[in-house]
C-alpha cells in the first residue's frame, strides 16, 4: 500500500489545488477568515507560526497576511512546496520547509516560542500510526508559547460508510472528474480506511477520458480519542467545530498548569 506521502508525490499533488477549487489566493482569503474566527492572530505570544502538512500553502499565505513572521510551511511534497513558492513572492515571511511533520517541530521552534501551530485539511489522518498523532500533540505542546494557539482539522472516519455512500464526489470540471471511494478494510481495531482516489481526465485533443486510480490508507481517529490525546499531551481545548463535510476543528492552547 502506498504511503500518504508517496500518494501525493505520485498523483495527488498535481491535482490538489484544483481539487480545492483551483484558486490559491481565494483559498488563502477564505482561510484568513477561519483563522480570525479561531483567534489565530499575532500578539503577546509572538509572531512565529508553523503550518504542518501545508500542501500548496493557502493557510501559510493567510498566516503571513495576518502578520505572522516567520511562517514555517512544512510538507514532504516537493511539488506542493514549489507551488507555494510561486505564490509566496509577496510574503517573504513564508518559509517553505521540506520536512516530516512528525519530527519537524523541535528542529524549527525553540520550546515555548510558537504563537500558532496549525495542522489542517485532514492532514492528521495521513500519519502512519495513532502513536504518531499522540507524539505530534506532545511536540505541539512543547512548541507553543503561553497564549499561543494550536488548531487541528481532520475527519473522524470511525463510523463506516456503507454501500454507495462510500462513493464521494470531490469535484468535476470540463476536463477532470474526481471521485473518492472509501473501503473499510476491517483491519485490527478498525485502525485505518483505504482511500481510493479515482481521477477521470479528458484529453484535449481527442476528447477521450482516461481513468487514473491510486490508493492509500488514512487513520480512523475518533474525536473523543483525539481530544483525550491532546489533553494528555498538555493541550487545553478552547473550542471545536464540525463543518458540513464532517471536518472537525479543534482549537487548543498549552495547558500551563501541566508544565
Ligand atoms: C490533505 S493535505 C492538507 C493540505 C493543507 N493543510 C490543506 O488544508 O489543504 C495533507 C498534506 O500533508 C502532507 N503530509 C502527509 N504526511 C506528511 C508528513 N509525514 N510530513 C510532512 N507532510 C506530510 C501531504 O504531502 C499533503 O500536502
Amino acid at each position: 500500500m502506498t504511503t500518504a506521502v508517496d500518494h501525493y508525490d505520485r498523483f495527488l499533488a498535481e491535482h490538489y489545488t484544483w481539487m480545492l477549487g483551483g484558486d490559491l489566493p481565494a483559498l488563502a482569503a477564505a482561510q484568513r477568515a477561519h483563522l480570525l474566527d479561531w483567534e489565530v492572530v499575532p500578539g503577546p505570544a509572538g509572531t512565529l507560526a508553523v503550518d504542518l502538512g501545508c500542501g500548496p500553502g493557502h493557510t501559510s499565505l493567510a498566516l503571513a497576511g495576518l502578520g505572522f513572521d516567520p511562517v514555517y510551511a512544512v510538507d514532504l511534497s516537493r511539488p506542493l512546496l514549489d507551488e507555494l513558492a510561486t505564490h509566496a513572492g509577496d510574503f517573504p515571511a513564508v518559509r517553505p520547509t521540506r520536512a516530516d511533520l512528525r519530527t519537524a517541530l523541535p528542529g524549527l521552534v525553540r520550546p515555548g516560542s510558537a504563537a500558532a501551530v496549525v495542522c489542517l485539511g485532514d492532514t492528521l489522518t495521513h500519519l502512519p500510526t495513532r502513536a504518531d498523532v499522540a507524539a505530534l500533540f506532545a511536540d505541539v505542546a512543547d512548541a507553543l508559547a503561553p497564549g499561543g494557539r494550536a488548531v487541528f482539522a481532520y475527519r473522524d472516519l470511525t463510523d463506516p460508510l456503507t454501500g454507495t455512500d462510500r462513493f464521494l464526489p470531490v469535484r468535476a470540471t470540463d476536463d477532470r472528474i474526481m471521485t473518492c471511494f472509501l473501503e473499510y478494510t476491517g483491519d485490527y481495531d478498525d485502525y485505518t480506511v483505504t482511500v481510493h482516489d479515482l481521477m477521470h481526465t479528458r484529453d484535449a485533443a481527442t476528447g477521450g477520458w482516461t481513468l487514473d486510480a491510486h490508493s492509500y490508507r488514512k487513520l480512523r481517529l475518533a474525536h473523543t480519542w483525539v481530544t483525550d490525546q491532546a489533553r494528555t499531551a498538555g493541550l487545553r481545548p478552547l473550542g471545536e467545530h464540525t463543518a458540513p463535510g464532517g471536518m472537525r476543528t479543534l482549537v487548543l492552547e498549552r495547558n500551563t498548569a501541566m508544565r
